[in-house]
């Protein structure tokens, strides 16, 4: 039976690969987006330091920024709450450097077989999957008002991908969690695997 600390380190890439493309969103890469919003103007869609028009011009990049979507200028998107829970998005970027952290101590207690180390990487993934966890009811607040707002006034809007990436993460990260905590404590353990007595 293999040591359940390999599943726990796949999770745990899994993890941060998808919290890396759910960041890497718009400005930077409109294939990402946490909302779509339609209007003869063009496609608006939302990331975690900004948005872009697609095929057109995207915001600068920044910790939390001003809601507006092309050809929607008659409703009322950047309001100060949702405004400010912009700034609440950079957790994206943080959950996924929990899941990092987590993959590397995973990796060192493998390398000098140490429990203490496994059992950071299992705290480092819990911790990640609360912030995601977090960001992710954030996630479903901000972008479903949005997009409410959006359809009241008969205008086309719907979540993206990234959200979805985002839940993945923080599922992947609870798993990772609970898969390094067997490896930890479990007869898996990789001390006593190699015989060694605590
Ligand atoms: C967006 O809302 C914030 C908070 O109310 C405000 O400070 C900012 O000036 C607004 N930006 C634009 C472009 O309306």
């Amino acid at each position: 039976m293999p040591n359940p600390i390999f599943p726990a380190l796949l999770f745990s890439f899994a993890a941060m690969v998808l919290l890396l493309f759910a960041s890497v969103s718009p400005p930077v890469w409109d294939k990402i987006s946490f909302l779509d919003v339609r209007t003869p103007a063009g496609e608006t869609v939302f990331g975690v330091f900004g948005m872009c028009i697609k095929h057109g011009q995207c915001s600068h990049r920044s910790v939390g920024y001003a809601l507006s979507a092309a050809g929607a200028a008659n409703v009322n998107l950047n309001s100060t709450v949702l405004h400010n829970l912009t700034y609440t998005l950079i957790l994206h970027p943080i959950a996924g450097f929990l899941a990092f952290l987590s993959l590397v101590f995973g990796l060192l207690g493998i390398a000098i077989a140490n429990r203490i180390l496994t059992i950071l990487m299992s705290v480092f993934a819990f911790l990640g999957a609360f912030i995601g966890l977090v960001v992710f009811v954030i996630d479903m607040v901000l972008w479903n008002v949005l997009k409410n707002r959006l359809h009241d006034a008969d205008i086309s809007a719907k979540l993206g991908n990234a959200n979805w990436l985002t839940v993945a993460a923080v599922f992947a990260l609870f798993l990772s969690t609970c898969t390094a905590m067997l490896g930890a404590f479990g007869r898996f353990a990789t001390g006593r695997a190699a015989g060694e007595k605590y």
